[in-house]
């Protein structure tokens, strides 16, 4: 019984995220208008304008080498007209999420950014019709490992002391002291910032991707990138060993040993890239733009 108010004292403070800066209200209105069949190029370009700083940020994500476009993107029009409103919607969701992980643990976010790359590559390969939001789900699927952190310390302490003690894995210290884990939160999070369906299922279900109704295809992609990028000790997933891939990921993602080297190959090659990226996210070269917010060029 004790134990029972306890965690639902903690489910408690984890949805309230006092902590958690709360997404902007532009991106739950640009959400929307991407959805939004309606909707045009012009006014799209007109609302991310408004905001200097959502705007610099996003022409910045769009010429990074985490994207790697061939060509130079100077506009925001141009940006929407080329990438289309879907990858729009993504690249603003992850340019805001952005700043918010990277403060909280560069390892983590390194892992996080690791995993998008995979799941990029990997959501291509296997034809998705939306890669640019597998990969975004990628990008933040442990965001609840950042909420954990900001709104529980004591609890995140405890539980890292688990992990390095027993062995245990992340998932199952957050278990044991929380009563939940990470991705649960994470998909709380997302739900309440009210990012779309797309990200919220594969972002709760990334362990158990069986688990998910609709976008388990999705949550297998995460699964396995999640794991892969482990393997390739890029970042810290703040687990001590590379946790087992699930049986029914593999039957989703239908790999042949001869793709998985394939797709090594190429993941290596685009981490390479984002390395430097990722360095330059360590030196507040992402964070740092330019005083009046505007990207020239
Ligand atoms: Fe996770
Ligand atoms: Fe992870």
């Amino acid at each position: 019984m004790e134990d029972d108010a306890r965690r639902e004292k903690i489910r408690k403070a984890l949805r309230e995220v006092k902590n958690l800066p709360t997404l902007p209200g532009i991106v739950t209105k640009l959400t929307q208008m991407a959805e939004n069949p309606d909707t045009t190029t012009e006014q799209m370009g007109k609302v991310i304008g408004k905001d200097h700083i959502l705007a610099a940020k996003l022409l910045k994500l769009v010429n990074s080498a985490f994207y790697g476009f061939p060509q130079r993107v100077s506009s925001i029009n141009s940006a929407i007209i080329l990438l289309g409103f879907n990858v729009i919607k993504s690249l603003i969701i992850s340019a805001s999420i952005f700043e918010l992980m990277e403060d909280q643990d560069v390892e983590l976010w390194e892992h996080s950014l690791g995993c998008a790359v995979v799941c990029s590559v990997l959501a291509k390969r296997l034809g998705v019709s939306d890669p640019e939001e597998v990969s975004t789900a990628g990008l933040i699927h442990d965001l609840g490992k950042v909420a954990i952190k900001m709104e529980l310390p004591q609890e995140y302490a405890q539980i890292s002391v688990l992990v390095e003690s027993r062995g245990i894995s992340r998932r199952e210290a957050e278990q044991e002291v929380l009563g939940l884990d990470h991705a649960e939160v994470g998909g709380w999070l997302a739900k309440s910032w009210n990012l779309p369906g797309k990200l919220v299922e594969p972002i709760s279900c990334h362990h158990q991707p069986g688990q998910a109704e609709n976008e388990r295809l999705s949550a297998a992609i995460i699964h396995f990138s999640d794991i892969v990028i482990r393997g390739l000790g890029y970042g810290h997933g703040q687990d001590v060993w590379v946790p087992a891939l699930r049986p029914e990921a593999w039957e989703l993602l239908k790999l042949k040993p001869e793709d998985i080297d394939e797709l090594l190959v190429e993941v290596e090659e685009k981490l390479w890239d984002v390395k430097g990226f990722s360095l330059d996210i360590k030196a507040g070269g992402v964070g740092g733009l330019p005083a009046d917010g505007a990207e020239k060029g």
